[in-house]
This record gives C-alpha cells, structure tokens and sequence, in this order.
C-alpha cells in the first residue's frame, strides 16, 4: 500500500490554488493601473503601484510554496484579465482599496474553511496573510487620506504633482497596529 502524502485536505487544496491565481490577478491589476497611472503622467503613483504587484507576485508565490511543501498537488490556472482603467485618481485608489477588501475576505474565507477541517497548519500559515492584509488594507487607506489632503478629486496640478512625486519613494509597507510602540507611534 502506499501512504498517502497529501497532508492537505481537498477543501483546502482547493481554496489555496484558487487564492493562488487571486493573488496572480492582484499583481496584474497592480500592473494595470500603475500603466494607467503612467499613461496620464503620474510616473511616482506607477512606480508605487509597479512594486505592488511585485508583492502580490510574492504572496502567490508563498502558496505555491506551501502547497507543495504540504505535499499537495498546485495547479497553476489562467489569471483573469484586470478590470477596466480608472477613470481618474480617486476612483483608481478606491478601486486599490477595494481589491484589498476583496482579497481580505478570500483569506478570512480560508481562516474559516481550516478551522472547520480542523486543519491547523494551514490555519496558522493564513495567519501570515491575515496580517499582510491588514496592513495593505491601511496602505490603501493611506492613498486615499493623501489625496483627500490633496483635494481628492478636485486635486490642483500641484497638489498631484507633489503627491505623485511623494508615492515615488512611499514604503512598501505600513506599519501594524501590533507592532506601535508609545515611543514610535
Ligand atoms: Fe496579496
Ligand atoms: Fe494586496
């Protein structure tokens, strides 16, 4: 007889390749609009949104990874095409916000699914993700809070300018709520 390797349940497998191309679509609207971006002048928000999808590319990278590690079978699927250019500064920030949102509650789906199979591993590896989450969630929020300083939709050239140039060279990351301390707030 031969034992079984798959340490994976089918649910499981299932719901971590299908996070796996969702995070693929994540790096390619990431792509999407950062050419958008780019298109209509705002090289700094591209260059912000360019290394974004680097990092979208990373967390599928990171499930592939656990699958195979975990003994189970990855299958790489075709990436959906990105939904349509923004039709401006705001709606493409809402829209990185929303893809955010959308993403968080795919990997709660996944938090739930391993509680129930009791499947621990998994449970604690979504952990990761369930951080990562939170903190793509305030990064986008941040987008959204400098362009309402900005003027939000009735941003001045200038204003624009000055947000584009700061996006240029924002952090990748924002800092976790966990991890503020009263000295660095
Ligand atoms: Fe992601
Ligand atoms: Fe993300």
């Amino acid at each position: 007889m031969k034992i079984n390797t798959n340490r994976l349940p089918k649910t499981i497998e299932a719901a971590l390749n299908a996070q796996m191309t969702k995070e693929a679509h994540a790096s390619q609207i990431y792509l999407s609009y950062g050419s958008w971006a780019d298109s209509e002048g705002f090289g700094g928000v591209a260059n912000f949104l360019f290394r974004h999808a680097q990092e979208e590319r990373n967390h599928m990278m990171k499930v592939l990874e656990y699958i195979l590690k975990r003994g189970g079978k990855v299958e790489v699927d075709a990436i959906p095409a990105p939904p349509a250019d923004p039709t401006g500064m705001q709606d493409c920030f809402e829209k990185v916000f929303a893809h955010e949102v959308d993403n968080t509650n795919a990997v709660y789906s996944l938090v739930k699914l391993s509680f129930d199979e009791q499947d621990w591993a998994t449970w604690n590896f979504m952990q990761w993700f369930v951080k990562e989450q939170t903190e793509e969630e305030t990064l986008a929020l941040d987008l959204l809070d400098k362009l309402k300083i900005a003027g939000g939709d009735k941003a001045s050239s200038e204003s624009l300018y000055d947000l584009d140039r700061d996006l240029s060279t924002a952090p990748d990351d924002a800092t976790a709520a966990q991890d503020v301390t009263a000295d660095k707030p």
